[in-house]
């Protein structure tokens, strides 16, 4: 079967699959406070829309499929849909992306349901910042969620911290430490405008923490891939610690980029920082064939943008980042 490739020549192996647009946090730079417009429970897709889909995604060459939020764990049976998508065949990695207030009830559900590996938000290890960021204090609960996915082995763990100036670039180092002595990859952020919450937090360069976490942990460059991510992996000489470099603003990744992405209510989006679209809930709905479903998935792709435009006009995208799962 031939592979989805774009106009641009890149292959479309990864899809990033939101199984709800709710949230029981608000972090500054993703959801505004008292965001009111989450999708009606009627146009959630449902785990078997979900997997007919996935299953000619699967069939045309997708081999990754990232499950996100919103907070996919709010999603009621989460499990159940994980273990459905983990038995199509051709599918190779099966992780999650979550803020892990919940993880700790569900790790060693998912593991056993299929899902590989896990990510994590956790944006500091201060209890008043986190309370700041997320709008809730979280922390205690994130920790233990971490510990259990690493018992369950969900692993590797990658901790995702958006790095945000005058907020915790300051415990950058810190986290560094605490992720080579938990055995844990770090991946620092930048911050992307999308949608406006009102709060979007000031960005930072990670450039000039890179020259900084250099000379001080003493990183080189890592050649191995680790997940099928934007990330730029360095890692310490002696191997024990690893650090991911997010850079969709410094220095974007749009060239390599291998992924699309599929809202709660079935749109697929062609890209994170461009608000080109294809919905698929009324082809599901409405008694599409396979073959419909195969037709659309490869117009869809026709639509993918060369790249975003978050410097150029950073006020494009007006979704927000919980309807699209980062
Ligand atoms: P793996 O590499 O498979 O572990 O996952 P990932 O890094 O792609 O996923 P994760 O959900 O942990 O996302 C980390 C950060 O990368 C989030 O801030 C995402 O918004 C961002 N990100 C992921 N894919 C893209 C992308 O295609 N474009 C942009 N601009 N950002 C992305
Ligand atoms: N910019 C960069 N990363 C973001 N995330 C959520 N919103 C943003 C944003 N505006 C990250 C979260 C989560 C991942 C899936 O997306 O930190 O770890
Ligand atoms: Fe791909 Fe768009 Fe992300 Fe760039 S911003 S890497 S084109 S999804």
């Amino acid at each position: 079967m031939p592979a989805l490739i774009d106009p641009f020549g890149r292959r479309i192996d990864y899809l990033r699959l939101s199984v709800t647009d709710r949230c029981d946090l608000r972090c500054n730079y993703c959801m505004p406070k008292d965001f009111k417009g989450y999708e009606e429970p009627s146009h959630w897709l449902t785990f078997d829309e979900i997997t007919r889909l996935m299953s000619v995604f699967t069939r045309l060459g997708l081999r990754r499929i990232r499950l996100t939020g919103g907070e996919p764990l709010l999603r009621r049976n989460l499990p159940q849909l994980a273990g459905q998508l983990a038995a199509l065949p051709g599918l190779q990695d099966l992780s999650l992306s979550t803020n892990a207030t919940q993880l700790a009830r569900h790790a060693v559900a998912l593991k056993a349901a299929g899902v590989s590996r896990v990510n994590v938000s956790l944006d500091s290890l201060e209890r008043a910042c986190v309370e700041q960021v997320v709008g809730r204090d979280v922390l205690s609960q994130v920790m233990e969620g971490l510990q259990a996915a690493k018992a369950a082995g969900l692993t590797p763990i990658k901790l995702n911290m958006v790095a945000m100036k005058g907020v915790n670039e300051h415990e950058i180092e810190t986290m560094l430490a605490f992720c080579i002595e938990h055995g844990f990859i770090l991946r620092l952020i930048e911050a992307m405008p999308v949608g406006d919450t009102g709060r979007n937090t000031a960005y930072l360069d990670l450039e000039s923490v890179r020259q900084r976490l250099q000379s001080r942990f003493d990183l080189v460059p890592q050649a191995a891939e680790l997940g099928g991510g934007p990330a730029r992996y360095w890692q310490t000489r002696d191997g024990r610690g690893q650090v991911g470099f997010i850079t969709p603003i410094s220095q974007h990744f749009c060239a390599t980029c291998n992924r699309v992405r599929l809202t709660v209510d079935g749109v697929l989006h062609l890209c994170l920082g461009q608000e080109d679209r294809v919905e698929f809930r009324p082809l599901l709905r409405d008694g599409a064939s396979d073959a419909e479903l195969e037709a659309t998935i490869r117009h869809a792709l026709t639509l993918k943008p060369e790249r975003h435009e978050f410097r150029e006009a950073p006020g494009k995208v007006i979704r927000f980042m919980s309807q699209t799962g980062g």
